[in-house]
């Protein structure tokens, strides 16, 4: 007893002596603190509101009911590290070249700089006193909009190489009585279904090993709500994403205090990485955002921070479209694609986009089993090529955009004929499909300089082509890379190397042709990640166009993205009317992919309508402030709106979900919101299918007070069963 109290009076007086570090990083909203220990261990010691008097931060970890009576006290570490002091799950565990296991990480100094006016980046070398290994933290905080970015960068000077086992982008320890998770989960055609769970102590992990279109099972989104389960107003809520395009791993571990400690980064499955001396290795960011308002503020946050400083074009504009996809398959000639130019054109629409099937020749691309990897106008189906087709659709008034998934191969082309060592294959065992094609290794610079040529070519031979869409339909089996085998690297880099290699491409792409428009596909919603939406003006969500089921997927894609970002196309999917189909793909990027002409009168005259008012109100659908009101997972309607910056427009999407007979719609108006309380508004009915009348008087005028009190009823009924609304401010 005698000696423990002794030994208690010496760590507090070594905590005195030795000069402690405190390093608050702030938002506007919130603050992240780190602390150094007696010993130079970094923790992070508080995540909540930021304190008005900056001094106070240093004094919060006594407050908590963290111990520093044994090595345990390192449970909080700020990026805990294996094999030395504190047994928790690591962000990172390294291997040295004397094949020692173990790593321990102390604090050498840090520094926060401004970038610009919206951000700063707080950055802190760690490193390990024995060896000469070091880790730099990175934290970029977007001040306004409570949004940071964290990850590291790896380094060591020894005289081998170190073997990186693990590797997080960041790590996170946050206190609370309970954690509520929702992750999302899903497959082809059933992306981002959310689950929700309270996290019991233990660890929970959510993970891709896909390489490639890595999100087709699971999502590296997620969200976890603090104390109780996630509201849309109420309450401290966490949005997150780990900005890979390739195998991730999100861990979340409640530890014996009943503390979450969150970690994201590369998945280090089949990933163990060899890391030269003096190279740098840097972790993909680990982005987040804070709320104590609910979940519907931090999607907005993350709205704001991506249309503003992540999305390329975030705040430009987008190009409505006609898409050829389910309207022809890979049954097309010339004549079929002209008459469907002259479709998109009396529908109204900005653009045709040709999609799958327009390549190969000696293996013509009749389906999905041939062709890909040969991209040249196939002579059959274009004998004039895709520049007569841009000519023909510009002579209708219409742009041309074109389909292309240059990653991929199928093993009957040429390409693979002839340069079978570019394909990401195991020559010692048989190919293994994946929608009848293989992944092209893009370690490889000659790879990456054959996809980038894809693009690049397109562009000089048609340079008036004004849209892309790039499709990623297989992830990597067989992980192999003859091209990693010359080079003597370890097959464990390939996953890595492949991302990197994607993104070199991208980045070359974007150096010559910074603005034209290209949406990210992946066989659906299988690629979403804010890495590279710095490529991309938009995705494609999920082949999966029933709009009952959009309604529920979108409205869980709305939680992390604009609707400036998310693709919806007006199809065959689902039985309901015309009308009930573009409203829900108005919440968005609105485009087409049916045959047009084959629309009864009323229908084509509805969507020729429908085109012009989303044109009329498509930029508070892209720019303004989304406040979901009704959920459609609780109730038998969903309820949305946009409203723009200035509070002076707004448009609100309401739909029934249930067409049970015995379930009336909800009868209660709905409360709308991010109005301005004293302005006069006025409400007008939108997209009314011919013949059908307003369901409210629209001579009448409402206070934003009224309407985010009492609120509208949207009149939904299994006749109306969605209905849009435009407010306006009455000058
Ligand atoms: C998968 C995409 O999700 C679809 O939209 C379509 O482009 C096909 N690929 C074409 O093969």
């Amino acid at each position: 007893m005698k000696n423990y109290t002794f030994l208690n009076i010496f760590l507090l007086a070594a905590h005195f002596i030795t000069a402690q570090t405190t390093i608050p990083i702030e938002a506007s909203n919130q603050a992240i603190v780190l602390q150094t220990d007696a010993e130079g261990h970094l923790l992070m010691v508080y995540c909540g509101k930021p304190l008005a008097r900056k001094e106070e931060y240093a004094s919060v970890y006594g407050n908590y009911h963290m111990k520093d009576e044994d090595v345990m006290g390192l449970f909080n570490s700020a990026y805990p590290f294996a094999g030395t002091l504190c047994p928790i799950e690591p962000a990172i565990q390294a291997m040295h070249g004397d094949g020692n296991g173990a790593l321990d990480l102390k604090y050498v100094k840090h520094e926060t700089k401004a970038l610009d006016a919206h951000s700063s980046l707080t950055t802190i070398l760690l490193r390990d006193p024995v060896y000469p290994f070091e880790v730099t933290l990175f934290y970029k905080v977007w001040k306004a909009e409570n949004v940071i970015e964290q990850w590291s960068e790896i380094r060591h000077s020894e005289s081998k190489a170190v073997v990186l086992k693990k590797f997080a982008s960041a790590n996170l320890y946050l206190t609370d009585k309970d954690f509520y998770l929702t992750t999302f989960h899903g497959s082809w055609a059933s992306e981002m279904q959310p689950d929700e769970t309270k996290l019991s102590p233990g660890m929970f992990a959510v993970d891709s090993k896909l390489g490639t279109r890595a999100e087709l099972l699971q999502s590296h989104d997620f969200m976890v709500a603090f104390g109780q389960p996630a509201t849309e107003n109420d309450g401290e809520v966490m949005l997150g994403q780990l900005e890979w395009s390739g195998s991730f791993k999100l861990e979340f571990n409640v530890d014996t205090y009943h503390n979450l400690r969150l970690m994201g980064g590369v998945n280090p499955y089949a990933s163990e990485y060899a890391l030269a001396p003096g190279e740098v290795f840097k972790t993909p960011a680990l982005l987040y955002t804070f709320s104590h308002h609910g979940k519907g503020e931090a999607s907005r946050n993350l709205h704001n921070w991506a249309r503003d400083y992540r999305l390329l074009d975030g705040r430009g504009e987008r190009l409505t479209l006609l898409n050829n996809w389910e309207a022809t398959f890979f049954n097309f000639n010339e004549e079929k694609l002209t008459a469907l130019f002259k479709d998109a054109h009396t529908l109204g629409v900005d653009m045709f986009l040709l999609d799958d099937g327009w390549f190969g020749n000696k293996y013509p691309r009749n389906d999905d089993h041939a062709g890909l990897g040969d991209w040249q106008e196939n002579v059959q189906k274009l004998p004039h090529g895709l520049g007569y087709l841009v000519k023909a659709a510009q002579k209708e008034n219409v742009k041309f955009g074109v389909w292309i998934e240059p990653e991929m191969v199928n093993p009957k082309s040429e390409l693979y004929e002839k340069h079978t060592d570019w394909v990401i294959r195991d020559p010692q065992r048989p190919d293994h499909y994946f929608r009848n094609q293989l992944v092209l290794d893009l370690s490889n610079p000659k790879v990456q300089d054959f996809v980038f040529k894809i693009v690049d070519s397109l562009f000089i031979k048609y340079p008036d082509l004004a849209f892309i869409k790039w499709d990623c339909n297989s992830p990597i089996l067989n992980a192999y890379s003859a091209y990693l085998n010359t080079q003597k690297k370890p097959q464990t880099h390939l996953l890595i190397e492949y991302v990197r290699g994607l993104y070199n491409v991208l980045q070359r792409v974007r150096a010559k042709y910074p603005k034209t428009p290209m949406m990210l596909c992946s066989g659906g919603g299988g690629r979403t990640d804010y890495e590279l939406l710095r490529y991309f003006t938009e995705f494609w969500p999920s082949d999966d166009t029933n709009p009952l089921e959009r309604i529920y997927m979108q409205w869980n894609y709305s939680l992390f993205f604009p609707s400036i970002a998310v693709d919806n196309h007006v199809t065959d999917w689902g039985k309901q009317p015309i009308k009930y189909r573009v409203d829900v793909a108005s919440m968005g990027k609105l485009g087409f992919d049916i045959v047009a002409g084959k629309l009864s009168a009323p229908d084509f005259a509805f969507c020729q309508q429908a085109i012009q008012n989303y044109n009329s109100f498509k930029d508070v659908v892209w720019h303004g402030d989304l406040y979901r009101l009704v959920d459609p997972f609780k109730n038998t309607q969903a309820s949305l709106m946009y409203v723009d910056k200035n509070k002076s427009r707004a448009v609100m999407f309401s739909y029934l979900v249930s067409n049970r007979f015995m379930i009336n719609p909800r009868e209660n108006p709905v409360r709308l919101a991010g109005l301005d309380a004293a302005k006069t508004y006025r409400v007008k009915e939108l997209n009314l299918y011919p013949g059908a009348k307003p369901s409210m008087d629209e001579s009448k005028t409402y206070s934003g007070d009224f309407l985010m009190t009492v609120g509208i009823n949207p009149e939904l009924t299994q006749e109306r069963m969605s209905i849009v609304l435009e407010i306006t401010d009455v000058k």
